[in-house]
């Protein structure tokens, strides 16, 4: 196969739009709590509220975010970051429920002093399984360190992704299994195999 190139660095301020239209596309109806079959609304449009961008566009002009770019210009994958400072939030009622489930259980497991939430790890369909995501979240881990944040975490809903958060370093703080997660009594997100559990990691870092 042949070498894959793309470049990985800091989005700048003036990319922030381009890439919270690069989230609308390729993470918003993908990952697997929200992929359109199985989500919790039923409709990628329910997802896509005009304030989800604005607040995606405004998290990428804090400085922290991480992008990987085609040789021909392209965003081609995103590490999505901020400083962690008040209730991680969704726009699905569902996902922020369970997502504020795992972090409370790391806020008394887990917490640091100065935390970054790396809240969204996406690659382009057409350019998965090359290793972009660890080298995303390589740079992201190095941006980090640099700017003297105390930990990483995540709240990880993806198989794939834990994979890549797992081989950076990071530790599982609490999981919980989908099938397991009810309200009502019923099951709420039946994503696809092989993705059975959101799991919140974290990453401790020596400053
Ligand atoms: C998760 C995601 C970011 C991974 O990006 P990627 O660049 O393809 O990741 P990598 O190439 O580093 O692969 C990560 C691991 O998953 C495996 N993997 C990725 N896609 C796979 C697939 N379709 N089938 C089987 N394994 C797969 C890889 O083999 C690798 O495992 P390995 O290290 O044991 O070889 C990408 O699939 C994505 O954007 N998904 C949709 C958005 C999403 O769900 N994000 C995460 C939310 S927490």
């Amino acid at each position: 196969m042949a070498k894959v190139q793309y470049e990985i660095r800091v989005a700048f301020e003036s990319e922030a739009d381009s890439v919270a239209e690069f989230l609308n596309n390729y993470f918003y109806g993908w990952s697997p709590l929200t992929e359109i079959s199985g989500n919790a609304n039923g409709s990628k449009s329910d997802i896509l509220l005009p304030s989800v961008t604005l607040k995606n566009s405004t998290i990428v002009k804090e400085g922290l975010s991480i992008i990987a770019v085609s040789d021909t210009g392209e965003i081609i994958g995103a590490s999505i970051n901020e400083t962690l400072n008040s209730e991680p939030v969704s726009s699905i009622y569902e996902i922020a429920l369970l997502v504020s489930t795992v972090n409370d259980v790391m806020n008394e497991k887990r917490k640091a002093k100065k935390e970054m939430l790396s809240g969204i790890l996406v690659v382009h369909p057409d350019w998965r399984g090359n290793g972009i995501a660890g080298a995303l979240l390589s740079q992201a881990i190095e941006l980090a360190k640099e700017k003297k944040f105390d930990q990483i975490r995540c709240h990880c809903t993806n198989a794939y992704s834990a994979r890549v958060y797992e081989k950076c370093g990071f530790e599982y703080i609490h999981s919980i299994r989908y099938e397991d997660y009810k309200i009502d009594d019923k099951v709420v997100f039946k994503p696809r195999s092989p993705h059975t559990h959101i799991h919140g990691m974290a990453l401790r870092l020596d400053n």
